[in-house]
């Protein structure tokens, strides 16, 4: 039976419908791109993570509040012993979407079950094209492996997006190149700005670079054509004459937090109604019967401007 959502209380006190949870499955990475966080780290012990039953029970709770779209993140989530099962899980849950946003570097294995459970949204975050400058702002290799799990996912017919942080000095040069990948193969790519968030929090040393800055480039070349995108997408979204699928997500020169309609659920259970306001609640050891009250006290926390910064790091919140 089909469980009846009960939104009441997942309408936010300046009328934000909050329909979409992501979850944190972990904080760990097995990258370490520059811009994220130090190549010496530590991360939250394995006995601090929710299990894949709490994560279970904590999700159907919340999709029978009214949350409509999963999105599973890290860290870097493939790296959970109990990836599969965590997923067949969610799978079960009436969801209008499910997704995963990954590195790409260890998914490849998964793409079969993730498709078998109707996980058909797979976001892939890559900042270059070049095999060696991969390798320098990731501090990994891998960078053939991501590349083919994106096009085996594409191949697939999942609905598959490339997220690409601009990085001034860094890979501008190869936003064109992007855009000619995507007119190839069929993938939409969405430029991101950089965030003023963890080691990127302090003036992100000359690094930013703007969405304009990168539609200006595109536009010197291509046609870009305004698509509709759902009011509560990060991302503007565009077609080029060439037929690529351009998005950019402009978290610092454009703000969404007007119609952002989102929750997130930390590694260890705490749920936070935003990215960079401080603090969140544990919610893995509330009962059942008290567990509205305390999604609704979270959601009426939910910030309608975006905090200018936050020294959390984003693979601590989810990323
Ligand atoms: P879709 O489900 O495909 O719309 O994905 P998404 O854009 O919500 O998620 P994804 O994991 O692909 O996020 C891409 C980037 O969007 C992140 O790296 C962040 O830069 C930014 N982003 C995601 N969620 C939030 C958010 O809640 N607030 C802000 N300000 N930025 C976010
Ligand atoms: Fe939503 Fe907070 Fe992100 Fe703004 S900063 S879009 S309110 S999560």
């Amino acid at each position: 039976m089909q469980v009846q959502p009960e939104s009441g209380c997942l309408i936010d006190p300046h009328g934000r419908h909050i329909r979409k949870l992501r979850v944190s499955l972990l904080d760990a990475c097995n990258f370490r791109c520059f811009y994220c966080m130090p190549l010496e780290t530590s991360f939250m012990p394995v006995t601090q993570l929710l299990t894949p039953g709490e994560i279970e029970r904590i999700c159907k709770s919340l999709v029978h509040l009214g949350i409509e779209r999963i999105r599973v993140t890290g860290g870097e989530p493939t790296l959970r012993k109990d990836f599969e099962e965590i997923m067949s899980r969610l799978g079960k849950l009436p969801l209008d979407q499910l997704g995963v946003t990954s590195n790409g570097l260890r998914l490849k294995g998964h793409l079969e079950h993730l498709w078998s459970i109707g996980c058909h949204n797979l976001n892939f975050s890559l900042d270059s094209l070049q095999e060696e400058r991969f390798e320098r702002i990731t501090f990994s290799k891998g960078f053939r492996t991501v590349l083919d799990t994106i096009l085996a996912a594409r191949s697939m017919g999942f609905n598959v997006k490339i997220n690409t942080l601009l990085l001034k000095g860094k890979n501008d040069d190869e936003i064109l190149d992007f855009v000619r990948f995507s007119a190839q193969e069929g993938i939409e790519v969405r430029f991101l700005e950089l965030m003023k968030i963890g080691i990127a929090s302090n003036g992100q040393k000359g690094l930013f670079m703007s969405a304009d800055e990168a539609i200006d480039i595109i536009s010197k070349r291509e046609l870009l054509i305004p698509e509709e995108v759902e009011l509560d997408s990060t991302s503007t979204a565009f077609r080029a004459e060439s037929g690529a699928r351009i998005g950019f997500i402009a978290s610092e020169s454009r703000p969404f937090c007007g119609h952002c309609s989102r929750l997130r659920l930390t590694a260890d259970g705490q749920l936070r109604s935003c990215l960079m306001a401080p603090g969140g609640c544990s919610i893995r050891r509330v009962p059942e019967e008290h567990l509205k009250e305390v999604v609704c006290q979270v959601i009426a926390q939910k910030p309608m401007e975006r905090n200018p910064s936050t020294l959390t790091r984003m693979n601590q919140i989810g990323g």
